[in-house]
């Protein structure tokens, strides 16, 4: 079977972190985003994973083709001289798709769930016709594809791409299963599948979604990357609780790569990720927060609902809190307050306080 990932966005509401890295491979739980469905894919059974780029590939090749090595799978860029939208990729990719003829399946890159593909599989057999869409249920549809179907058939009858009046709060996870034969539809231009494609297959009752079980999140945002956060850590707890850690001072779920330092008097947790490398010192306060490889926390500050950069260090009796992101080898000096919003390289900014806080 093969995959096609579209990982072609600039990732604008994931910055300050995705002017460091695109955006599939900002590491979400220890692993880059895009590894958690590469990995879940091949268990799956996909052999051939069509990465659909139009931004930084050198980045995504030279990360992912070390993994397609280890997984024992083939891993294709499919690189656009403009970007295609959702849907124009698939166009570009026609060739690997039609190859045998078989169903595929496509993916944003940056949804989490439990990625039930094999299910899916099944699904779209059962049903026999053209595409599968993998629907959630939300509680704010607005900023998402709306989803509108036939409960006990699953037959959809209407797609709606972000909605400005309320159609239904079932959405689009990004997941999807298609028969090549969609790709008579799409023409090699910029097209969207969500505006251009979906409404029609709709209208001629070829799409049907399947309900997913369990979690799901868009983790395209900071805020929303760390609510996914929580909830892949529970999701761990409930399946694999032996990959959690335990220590001292720890609360709750807690992820944290063995490399890390850790000093005394800490209290981490509940839902906290700890990348490789990091360096906590003592009396640290850590919660509902994310730290990514090589950062480090100075001892007696107070985290929370934040996201601290590659290399970035965090002061002495620093309070961070309300979803602040910091980028790559930001400074934050000594008890300094940040409440809120992105901040940059120190390339650029000598002083943290300098930095026009903008909100998320
Ligand atoms: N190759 C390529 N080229 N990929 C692209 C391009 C492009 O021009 N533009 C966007 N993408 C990729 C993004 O990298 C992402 O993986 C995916 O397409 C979807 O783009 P987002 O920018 O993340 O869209 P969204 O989150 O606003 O909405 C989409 O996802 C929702 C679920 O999270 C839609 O598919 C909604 O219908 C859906 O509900
Ligand atoms: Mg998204």
């Amino acid at each position: 079977m093969k995959a096609l990932i579209l990982v072609g966005g600039y990732g604008t509401r994931l910055r300050p972190l995705t002017l460091s890295q695109p955006k599939p491979l900002v590491e979400f739980c220890n692993k880059p985003m895009m590894l958690h469905q590469v990995e879940a894919l091949v268990q799956a059974g996909v052999t051939q994973i069509i990465l659909a780029v139009s931004y930084r590939a050198e980045m995504l090749e030279k990360e992912m083709s070390t993994h397609a090595e280890r997984l024992g799978i083939e891993i294709t860029l499919s690189l656009e001289e403009e970007p295609l939208g959702t849907a124009g990729p698939l166009a570009l990719a026609r060739k690997h798709l039609k190859e045998d003829n078989e169903p595929f399946f496509v993916l944003n890159s940056d949804v989490m769930c439990s990625f039930p593909f094999a299910e899916m599989a099944k699904f779209h057999k059962a049903h026999g016709k053209e595409g599968t869409i993998m629907v959630t249920r939300v509680e704010e549809p607005s900023k998402y594809g709306v989803v509108v179907y036939d409960q006990n058939s699953g037959k959809i009858s209407k797609f709606v791409e972000k909605p400005q009046v309320f159609v239904g709060n079932r959405i689009n996870a990004g997941i999807y299963m298609f028969n090549p034969s969609i790709l008579d539809r799409i023409e090699l231009r910029p097209t969207s599948i969500e505006k251009e494609i979906f409404p029609v297959m709709a209208s001629e009752s070829c799409l049907f979604a399947m309900d997913l079980a369990g979690f799901w999140m868009d983790v395209g945002q900071p805020k929303d990357f760390l609510t996914g956060m929580c909830m892949y850590l529970q999701h761990l707890k409930e399946k694999c609780s032996e990959k959690l850690y335990q220590g001292s001072g720890v609360i709750g779920n807690v992820l944290v790569d063995p490399s890390a330092r850790i000093g005394e008097n800490c209290r981490i947790g509940p839902n906290v990720v700890i990348g490789p490398g990091v360096h906590i010192e003592n009396g640290v306060c850590l919660t509902r927060c994310v730290l990514l490889k090589n950062s480090t926390v100075k001892s007696h500050s107070w985290i929370s609902s934040s996201i601290i950069g590659w290399k970035s260090v965090v002061g002495q009796w620093v309070r961070m809190e309300g979803v602040s992101v910091l980028g790559e080898d930001v400074i934050v000096k000594d008890e300094v307050y940040v409440n809120g919003g992105p901040a940059r390289k120190r390339k650029r900014f000598s002083e943290f306080e300098e930095i026009k806080v903008q909100s998320c």
